[in-house]
């Protein structure tokens, strides 16, 4: 494997999941600290309230990045921070925040990865109707203003949104994210309204930064049939579709994937005369979340897209029983660079939940190790093919909340233990250290 010399390798976090004081300098709640505090689906019942206490301990976390030989970091800014409300007033003590926090990742050489929008909707927002208003994508465009007007520039990359897929789908469908909805016309209208805000959002970052690079991060994911049958064949298309297509093609091609648009019928979404070419702004960058593939085989009884999981029983998994498949990210990066011809792609989170122990002061994971050997791998071969990739940040920096798992799930390349708030990196970061390092000689 070689990767030049500007390539950027690092890890990604997210606010909600790492910084902890919930209620402090004027930070108000969000729709995440609403869901973990009051509706009873937190695996540990378990919040956010203090996490990996992040707020407070940032200097030691980037200097614990600088010290793994990263150039490279991903974290997101949390909207009720900066606009505790949603809308109106900004909190300068929010920005200040992440203004200290650039500067310092700057001061060691490491590039800021910023994503606007990592799941915590403003509470006051959702109140008003939330990602269901079309009105909280205007909101939207103004706090990326703000953030822009504060960071421009030092911010080596900006996405407006993390993972749109899966705000709408686990959010508003499937009730095991906040808000907790599940109805699927309004999870299809909602990522209409997150797509619409996505292409705002691009049209303030732009006005308001002169070399940053923009765009967003997408949750992406192969299907391959788990069978041959006709059937299983047009499932996998179809989850495709309904998974990658109903994304990219808006974003990317300033339209809806026709055929997966007549299979929802009268689900589909209310779109606004103008909308595509809004949500479809050229973009500098796009940042790719790869975990897993799909394996499907056609189930009738399955509402569209009639796909319901196989286990391939030759296969690994991770605790979180998401089978290892680093092919699939070579698959992808391929594709996607086939389908719509982006000036760049980085992989944005990349990794592994493992039952980790810590045994006398260290934690050896091995197959948190392979794992990101053989996706760094797969990286390469992409490039090897053409595909313009310029970064891997591995999901995640910290052992942190993962969302309805609670802290039960531990993604970390490097432990934290709750208690003490020590911070271990395990074997598998020093491994990445060490790779890095043979990449620069
Ligand atoms: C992604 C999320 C990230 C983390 C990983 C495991 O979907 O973006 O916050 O939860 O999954």
């Amino acid at each position: 494997m070689h990767f030049p010399p500007d390539f950027h390798f690092g890890a990604s976090t997210s606010a909600y999941q790492i910084e902890g004081a919930a209620n402090e300098d004027g930070r108000l709640p969000s729709i995440w600290d609403e869901f973990a505090h009051h509706s009873g689906r937190i695996k540990d019942g378990s919040t956010g309230d203090v996490a990996c206490d992040h707020y407070h301990r940032w200097r030691e976390d980037v200097d614990m990045i600088h010290s793994l030989g990263h150039n490279a970091y991903r974290f997101s800014i949390a909207w009720p921070r900066v606009i505790p409300q949603g809308r109106g007033a900004l909190n300068p003590k929010g920005l200040d925040f992440y203004d200290r926090l650039v500067d310092r990742l700057l001061a060691h050489g490491i590039a800021p990865y910023a994503t606007l929008y990592h799941w915590d909707l403003p509470l006051g927002l959702h109140a008003q109707g939330g990602w269901l208003h079309r009105d909280t994508c205007h909101a939207f465009a103004d706090y990326a203003a703000a953030v822009a007007q504060r960071l421009g520039d030092r911010v080596y990359g900006y996405a407006t949104l993390n993972e749109p897929r899966c705000s709408a789908t686990v959010g508003y469908l499937e009730g095991r994210h906040a808000p907790g909805e599940m109805d699927q016309a309004k999870a299809l209208q909602v990522a209409h309204h997150l797509m619409l805000a996505h292409g705002l959002g691009m049209q303030a970052l732009r006005a308001n930064t002169r070399k940053a690079r923009l765009g967003v991060v997408l949750d992406v994911k192969p299907y391959h049939a788990a069978d041959d049958s006709a059937a299983s064949r047009q499932a996998a298309h179809n989850a495709y579709g309904v998974f990658n297509r109903w994304f990219m093609e808006p974003m990317f091609l300033g339209h809806y994937p026709q055929d997966i648009w007549d299979r929802y019928g009268s689900l589909v979404p209310t779109v606004h005369e103008g909308d595509l070419a809004t949500i479809c702004q050229a973009i500098d960058s796009l940042g790719i979340n790869y975990y897993s593939r799909g394996h499907v085989e056609h189930s009738a009884s399955k509402p569209f897209p009639h796909a319901a999981d196989v286990r391939c029983t030759t296969s690994s998994f991770t605790d979180m029983g998401w089978e290892i498949w680093p092919d699939g990210l070579r698959e992808m990066l391929v594709r996607i660079h086939q389908d719509y011809r982006l000036p760049d792609i980085y992989i944005a989170e990349n990794g592994a939940a493992m039952d980790d122990v810590l045994e006398n002061g260290q934690v050896h994971d091995p197959v948190r190790r392979d794992y990101l050997q053989s996706h760094l791998a797969a990286v390469a071969q992409a490039r090897d093919a053409g595909v313009p990739v310029s970064a891997y940040l591995a999901w995640s920096l910290l052992d942190n909340y993962e969302w309805g798992h609670g802290y039960t799930r531990r993604f970390g390349i490097c432990h934290v233990d709750y208690a003490s708030q020590q911070r271990t990196p395990k074997s598998s970061a020093l491994w990445l250290r060490d790779f890095i390092a043979q990449q620069r000689r």
